[in-house]
Formats: structure tokens, sequence, C-alpha cells
């Protein structure tokens, strides 16, 4: 990769070290999560701009609780420390941490004590007297209560009176509120000032630059060798395809393995973007066949997901095996996936359901690994593919899972379940996308991150017509959601969702009744299987 500025970022466990780096890319600077135990010499040779320390879930009062490494100190760069990561700065650096018995979450207003450099002009409304108030996020247990030589309080509550702390000749700062997550208003333009004017990092991290970049790199990786992707039809494997292809064109292969499981006319507009439109080359293998032999009798979900994910890769094995000078294979691995397969082996992770279809690929294929994306969070992805020219349609596109439909036909899965699925769901999603809600002028579909259909194969009595009619449930979900971690369910209009049950019960041969999920996550989960 080109040469970037770059924050360094290191991860005490803070659910929320992710948004940290979000939104110091929105201020257009280059900037990777690393874990807090990360070796001395990475750091020294990361040579970051700036250090940001990420809250976390320990008390520095605890035994055995990390520590940030002592070069973080030393390399004469600015540090932000947040929450734990302000706590650690203070104790390592000659203050003091108080274990809290009280804790403080939620919205705080803080009162701005000087002019520091990091703080300087930011401020939700001022008090009468003319003293800049923030609104704020926090969520501690623990506080600083002795600040190191050389700091000066920058910002006070009533709960925590050290809730930031400033040393602007070494530019040390430590914040105890979160600035990453949108609850504090003014903390985007917090770390855009820490980044920017603090460290000075050159806000070079465009997306629309990055296509050059990117495509350099890969071909600098690739050379004249051939390239093959599965694609799917999602967001990642499809801007994936299209920048490989703009890289190295003809030397890349997509392989499009169609389960039979896809929504409603999905293979035709894969086939008709990739191919007829773009001109890349892709070998379409219609297998709806053998998957759906191998799914009969099968009804448990996760069994269902071995099924469907070991298949899968038997295809896509056979197709690479067919492609003899291929030698690299392509994944579009995005950033996320990184991070939390780097945490997957955390200790005490329960796994609700396997999500990862296609691993072990390369070692089998004896292929080497191009993941052009794996840099990327999913919001500069999108960007990436419409400064690819892919169609918005496609890059604002809600998640599918691997296993399609697969997991939206409860139990065991049939041909017939799996077209009249497809249909319904086709309603739903056409219905989403053309209401505008008055409030916001956007679309439900636009207002909705994930909104799919769900076949319930129990049958119930209905009337239609003059007659008893004895049919299937379609189920509708559609949630709201940042990280897909946590959802609610969306708000629909009830006339809308009237107007979506009307036509698929008229137009669905085989449907007579159509419910609304109201589950939020947890307890449910956003598929029902
Ligand atoms: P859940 O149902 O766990 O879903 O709340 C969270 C997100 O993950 C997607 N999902 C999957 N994606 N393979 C995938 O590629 C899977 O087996 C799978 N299961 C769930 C789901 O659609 C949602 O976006």
């Amino acid at each position: 990769m080109q040469m970037h500025d770059k924050i360094l970022i290191l991860d005490f466990g803070s659910q929320f070290t992710q948004l940290i780096a979000r939104r110091v890319r929105e201020a257009h600077v280059y900037a990777e999560i690393h874990p807090c135990d990360v070796d001395p010499a990475f750091i020294r040779d990361f040579a970051p701009k700036g250090i940001i320390l990420s809250g976390g879930p320990n008390s520095v009062t605890g035994a055995d609780t990390p520590r940030a490494p002592q070069v973080v100190f030393e390399l004469g760069v600015p540090v932000l420390g947040i929450c734990y990561g302000m706590q650690t700065m203070a104790e390592q650096l000659g203050g003091k941490v108080e274990h809290g018995h009280v804790g403080e979450f939620g919205y705080a207003e803080i009162l701005a004590h000087s002019h520091a450099k990091l703080l300087h002009g930011l401020e939700d409304f001022h008090t009468d007297a003319g003293q800049g108030v923030l609104k704020v996020w926090m969520s501690h247990g623990d506080k600083v209560n002795a600040m190191p030589p050389g700091f000066t309080l920058i910002a006070s509550t009533d709960a925590c009176p050290i809730a930031a702390m400033a040393d602007d000749a070494r530019r040390f700062y430590g914040v105890q509120f979160h600035p990453e997550v949108t609850h504090t208003p003014q903390g985007k333009a917090l770390l855009t000032r820490f980044v920017r004017e603090v460290c000075g990092a050159r806000a070079d991290w465009i997306m629309g630059d990055y296509v050059e970049e990117a495509i350099q790199w890969i071909r600098r990786q690739v050379g004249n060798e051939r390239v093959i992707l599965a694609i799917s039809g999602g967001v990642d494997s499809s801007v994936a395809a299209a920048l490989l292809h703009k890289a190295i064109g003809a030397q890349l292969t997509c392989v499009f393995v169609d389960h039979g499981l896809l929504r409603l006319n999905e293979a035709e507009q894969v086939m008709e973007t990739f191919a007829n439109h773009l001109g890349v080359n892709v070998i379409h293998v219609n297998a709806s066949e053998t998957f759906l032999q191998k799914l009969t009798g099968v009804t448990d979900p996760e069994q269902k997901r071995k099924i469907i994910g070991a298949e899968f890769v038997e295809i896509f094995q056979h197709e690479a095996q067919q492609l003899v000078d291929a030698k690299w294979l392509a994944q579009g691995t995005i950033y996320p996936d990184v991070i939390e397969s780097a945490g997957s082996n955390k200790p005490g992770a329960a796994k609700i359901k396997s999500h990862h279809n296609v691993g072990g690929l390369p070692e089998t294929l004896h292929l080497k690994l191009l993941e052009p994306l794996r840099e990327l969070f999913k919001d500069e992805v999108r960007e990436l593919g419409i400064a690819l020219g892919l169609p918005a349609a496609m890059v604002y596109r809600h998640p599918f899972p691997g296993p399609g439909l697969g997991v939206r036909i409860l139990g065991e899965v049939k041909r017939e379940y799996a077209a009249l699925l497809a249909q319904a769901d086709a309603i739903f999603i056409d219905a989403l996308r053309n209401t505008i809600d008055p409030h916001t002028g956007k679309s439900w579909y636009e207002l909705t991150s994930q909104a799919f259909a769900v076949f319930l194969p129990v049958k119930s009595v209905g009337v239609m017509g003059d007659a008893r009619t004895y049919e299937y449930v379609v189920a509708l979900r559609a949630v709201q959601t940042q990280d897909f971690m946590t959802a609610h369910w969306a708000h629909l209009p009830h006339e809308l969702l009237g107007q979506i049950s009307n036509r698929i019960i008229n137009e669905v041969r085989g449907v007579n009744r159509v419910v609304y999920d109201i589950s939020g996550k947890p307890p449910a989960t956003i598929e029902w299987e």
C-alpha cells in the first residue's frame, strides 16, 4: 500500500474499538486496530503519527490487567487514552486510579475547564458563565483520581471530577467519556481534532483515490498470474470482482455457484452485471439440483449450513481445479472480518451460528490468498463500489447470508418452498424500495438494515372467495441496526404492512397468512435459523 499517515489504535477489549477506527477514517485518516499487547517492535515499525488507547472491560486496579506497551509513551507522538485507555495512561505515567463503587453509564454533561488543544472551541452549549459544556456518553466504573505530573484538568462532571486531562507539551490526552459513539455529538469533531491537528496526520484516505492505489497493489502482487474469485451477488464479493477486473482484466475468473436458494432473479442479475455489463469472465455453475438433493430430509439449521457450506466448497474446488494455471484465490474479506477473526479465539465466546462458509479453501487448493478489501470497513467498500461504477442498487443491498433461502425456509428445504419464498420476498422488498417515508424522504428499504421474508412450513386455515383454504404462512422480518450484533425490529407503517400482506396472499399461490416479526436481537436473532 502507498504510504499513508497512520494512526495506531490499541485495543483493550472495548466493544466500541471498531467505532474509533471508523471515526478516524471518516476524518480521511488511515487507522488500524491492533491488540494492546502487540510487540513494541511492531509499534515502532508501524511508525504511527499518533496512538489511541481504547476502552476495555478490565480495571487497572486489578492484578494482571493490561497496560499499554511503554514504547507508546516514548515515541514522541501524541497519545489519546479513552476510558480504560485514559486510566492506564494515568496509572503508567504516575497518576492514580480509584476502583469505582458507583459507575456512571449513559448521558452526561461535562464542563470544559481550559483551552487545551483537544477541546478548544468544542462545545454543545455554554453555561451562563460562558463555560463550554459537552454532551457525552459515559460508561465506566473506575476513574482517575490523581493526574500524572505534567497533566492539567480539562473537563469534569460531578460524578467524575477528572473527566478529561491533557499534557499539551507531550501531546498526551485522556478522556473518560467515549468520543467514538454517536451519542457524543462532538465526539467525531474531537477525534478529527486529535488526528488531524494534534497528530498532524494527512487527510489522504479517500476511496475515490484508493481505487488507483488498490489497482497498483493488486498488479504488484499478482504480476501476470491468474486469479479466481467466488462471487455471490453480495456487496463484498461484487466490489472485489469489480476492483480485480479493473486491475487485471482477463486474468480474473469468477465462479458463481448458484445453489438454487437465491433471491428472485438474482442469478440473472449477477450474470447481467458482471458478465454482460462489466465483461468479467464468470463461470455460472447451476448446482441447485445437487444442493436440494443433499438437503433432502435435513431440518437442523446448523446441519443445513454445514451441508450448503461443504457442497459450495466441493463445487468451487472442482471449478478451480479446471483452471490449472490459477495461482491466486481472491476473497472479499473485509476489515471487520479480520478484526473479528483475530478476536475470535478469545476464551468464552459462545458460537451462536456458524457464519463463515468458505474457510479452508486456500490450503486445500494450494493457492495464494488475495484479499483486496481486507483493510476496508463496509461503508468504505460501498464507497469503493460506487467509485468503480457498480450500480447503487447492488452496492447498497441488504446483506444476504451465504446459505441464502436455506436458512429462511424453516426446517426441510424444498424447491416448491424456495420458489414460493423468493416470490413473497420480492414483493416485500419491492414495496420497501418503492415506499418513501415522508419524514426522512428515504425509502423504507434505505431505512432498514435488513429485510426479508421467511417461510413457515405450517398450514393455517383461511377463506378466499367462498372457499376454505389451508395454506402456508410467511413471516416478514425488517430490522434496524448499526452492526448486526444487536437490532431493533423496524416500525414499518401499518398501511404498508397491510399492502404487502395483501399482495403476497393474492399473488403467491400457497400462502394465505402473513405475520410480522416484532422481536429484537437479542433475544431473537435476525435470521430465523
Ligand atoms: P443473526 O441471524 O445471527 O445474523 O442475527 C446476523 C447477520 O449475519 C447474517 N447471517 C449469515 N451470513 N452465513 C452468512 O454469510 C450465515 O450462515 C449467516 N447467518 C446469519 C444475517 O443475515 C445477518 O446479517
